[in-house]
């Protein structure tokens, strides 16, 4: 599977961002800009998402992107990474780990949990991927989600009243939602809804593990993280003032320096 990918920075230590759902790389670009000083910072598209190769079928596995992702640091020659997933981007991280830990220096969890959808969320992701097919788009998911992934504070700024350009987060937010392939999309939708339970798993953890967490963030909720978090043995916990779901896009300098800590222990 050929993989779309940005790549920067040529530090020894590499960092493996795996993005969130329905985006692409483009959510981590304050990321490559901000630590590739200093790391090597890898951004690939998950399959069938952003310019990747499309997934040719209906259901994308989380262990499916998991695995492309071993064959991404096979064509590049890298051996060893720390991977940092957010939300689905940690769905997929949790099966790299359980696959392919040998690859694995340190994991961070950003915005995310280790538990399975409940029936009714993993049916609902069954109508959405099946109205997304019907519509041939994924436009509509956008005006639906975005309060549970951004702050009032992004949302406040996202539209200027005088019809200019949206905010930099917000247009960035659409511009990955709106331009992603509706089937890749559909596929992957499938997927989460039947993803593993990683909430037994998860105490197995033998590297350095990060649970970061926006502060607002609704659907990870820090109580959660941190219970999550107390899980993991030796777990770290890293709240981000002042920013939802999206953390990495809303509060770019302080999730950098969160992560660039852990990176440098
Ligand atoms: C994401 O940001 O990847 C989604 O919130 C994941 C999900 O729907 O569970």
């Amino acid at each position: 599977m050929k993989l779309n990918y940005e790549k920067r920075g040529t530090g020894p230590t590499v960092l493996l961002l795996g993005h969130g759902f329905p985006f692409d790389h483009r959510m981590w670009e304050a990321q490559l800009a901000g630590l590739s000083d200093e790391f090597t910072v890898l951004a690939p598209d998950f399959r069938g998402m952003g310019k990747s190769s499309p997934s040719g079928t209906p259901l994308t596995t989380m262990a499916d992107m998991a695995d492309d992702l071993a064959e991404l640091l096979d064509s590049l020659g890298i051996e060893k990474c720390t991977y940092c997933g957010l939300s689905m981007g940690g769905y997929v991280g949790l099966e790299f780990w359980s696959r392919h830990a040998a690859r694995l220096e340190r994991f961070i969890l950003c915005d995310s949990n280790a538990r399975c959808d409940t029936p009714e969320a993993a049916a609902n992701r069954l109508l959405t991927a099946d109205r997304i097919e019907k519509e041939a788009s994924c436009a509509f998911m956008a005006e639906g989600m975005k309060k549970n992934l951004m702050t009032d504070a992004t949302l406040r700024t996202a539209e200027d009243p005088n019809g200019g350009p949206a905010n930099g987060v917000y247009s960035v937010y659409l511009r990955m939602v709106s331009e992603n392939s509706p089937l890749g999309v559909a596929a992957a939708a499938r997927g989460m809804a039947q993803r593993r339970d990683f909430t037994q798993l998860v105490t197995q953890f033998d590297i350095p593990v990060l649970i970061l967490t926006g502060e607002l963030d609704v659907l990870s909720p820090p109580s959660a993280m941190e219970e999550l978090a107390h899980t993991i043995p030796g777990a770290e916990l890293a709240v981000i003032p002042n920013a939802a779901h999206l953390s990495p896009m809303e509060q770019p300098e302080e999730v950098d320096r969160a992560i660039r800590a852990f990176l440098r222990k």
